[in-house]
């Protein structure tokens, strides 16, 4: 019999998360009007030391929230990396403003800070910064790039839950920074989001911006077009109740790094992101590799080989300058960015959830030893 298959990410759901959705259940408040939305919001801003947390349905939506408040628009450019998810670029692309794409730094695959400076212009109203796999960008250069230009911040922490850069929690830097309660994260309401912020007027414009921007004087005459990106009282009860093991939750992934990092460390034929850097040490939310060179194939064969022994992984992110649809809508023409383009077709990421046991570890990186013989 073979053992049964280790999925790329499973979530754990054993603290509070059945007590609170039963008193949602109880108490009839499932809507976004529910006591656990404003609880939950209160406490994961208090988390990142923000004043404001405005939950919404998605990370993806949070982002498309913050471009909006801040009114960024035509004739804008937001600086971003070509090496992150779709929701980025579509958020800007969305509200008719332009993405400026960087490389990513080949050692920690988060944006080239450098490549932010040169791309600076005119135009240029916002960097978005986006922290990914595990490290954060290295915020204090980024910091000073936008002091000095004017810039605004929207920051996508969406996969950096209980990260700090340089011992202050990611989720602190943007004028608005945003996170994901996908199930993968390491804090999850099904589906979900947030924006967090310390202006009080940003996070009401993106309260209003979150709620069809109803006007409370006179329901149901607008001024101006919002969504319905509200978050249920359901996910917000789930949400509260992984919020209480967060710092026993960045234990766990640490150690699972630690431990893929013992098992496969020594092997010449992948590089990993560094463990530790200057200014923080890896949260490790996923495990991610890119293949060396001299391995004879790449990541999406390395992935086919390990289904057939029973190991998921996903795939890097894809860079926003070879999407298709953004060629279709004639962005990004000339860009080249080799470091993106290489570890998006050469980095892929083993089972890394919450719920992976030790002994899943171990297996899935036996089997990928096997596969890199
Ligand atoms: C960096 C980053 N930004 C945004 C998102 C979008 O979040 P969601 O899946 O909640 O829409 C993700 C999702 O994984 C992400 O990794």
């Amino acid at each position: 019999m073979s053992a049964p298959f280790i999925p790329v990410n499973e979530p754990l759901l054993d603290g509070n998360e059945k007590k609170y959705l039963n008193e949602c259940i109880d108490s009839g408040w499932i809507s976004s009007e529910g006591p656990f939305v404003a609880e939950f919001e209160n406490r994961f801003a208090a988390r990142v030391g923000r004043k404001y947390g405005v939950a919404v349905s998605n990370g993806s939506v949070a982002l498309d929230a913050a471009v909006a408040a801040l009114r960024l628009g035509p004739g804008d450019e937001v600086i971003m990396p070509t090496f992150t998810i779709i929701s980025c670029a579509a958020a800007v692309v969305r509200a008719g403003a332009t993405p400026v794409l960087v490389d990513c730094d080949p050692r920690t695959w988060n944006m080239d800070v450098e490549q932010v400076r040169a791309r600076i212009g005119p135009r240029t109203r916002a960097i978005m910064v986006v922290h990914l796999y595990g490290l954060p960008v290295d915020m204090d250069p980024l910091l000073e790039l936008a002091s000095t230009h004017g810039l605004a911040i929207i920051e996508d922490a969406a996969e950096m839950h209980g990260q700090t850069y340089k011992g202050r929690p990611c989720g602190s830097f943007g004028e608005l920074s945003t996170f994901s309660f996908y199930p993968n994260k390491h804090v999850t309401t099904g589906e979900g989001g947030m924006i967090v912020t310390n202006d009080a007027q940003l996070a009401d414009r993106c309260r209003s911006l979150r709620n069809l921007c109803f006007v409370p004087q006179r329901r149901f005459v607008h001024e101006e077009l919002g969504w319905n990106f509200r978050m249920t009282n359901l996910q917000a009860a789930l949400g509260l109740a992984q919020l209480e093991r967060l710092d026993e939750f960045l234990q766990r992934k640490r150690a699972m790094g630690a431990h893929y990092l013992q098992l496969l460390g020594d092997l010449p034929t992948i590089q990993t992101a560094p463990a530790q850097t200057s200014y923080a040490s890896s949260v490790f939310w996923v495990f991610g590799l890119v293949l060396a060179d001299e391995i004879g194939f790449d990541a999406s064969e390395a992935m086919s080989r390990l289904a057939q022994v029973g190991v998921g992984t996903r795939p890097f992110f894809w860079p926003m300058h070879e999407q298709p649809v953004f060629k279709t809508m004639g962005l990004f023409g000339e860009d080249r960015h080799p470091v993106a383009e290489r570890i998006a077709r050469r980095g892929f990421y083993l089972p890394s959830g919450l719920a992976i046991t030790t002994a899943q570890v171990e297996a899935a990186a036996a089997a990928l030893r096997r596969i890199l013989q």
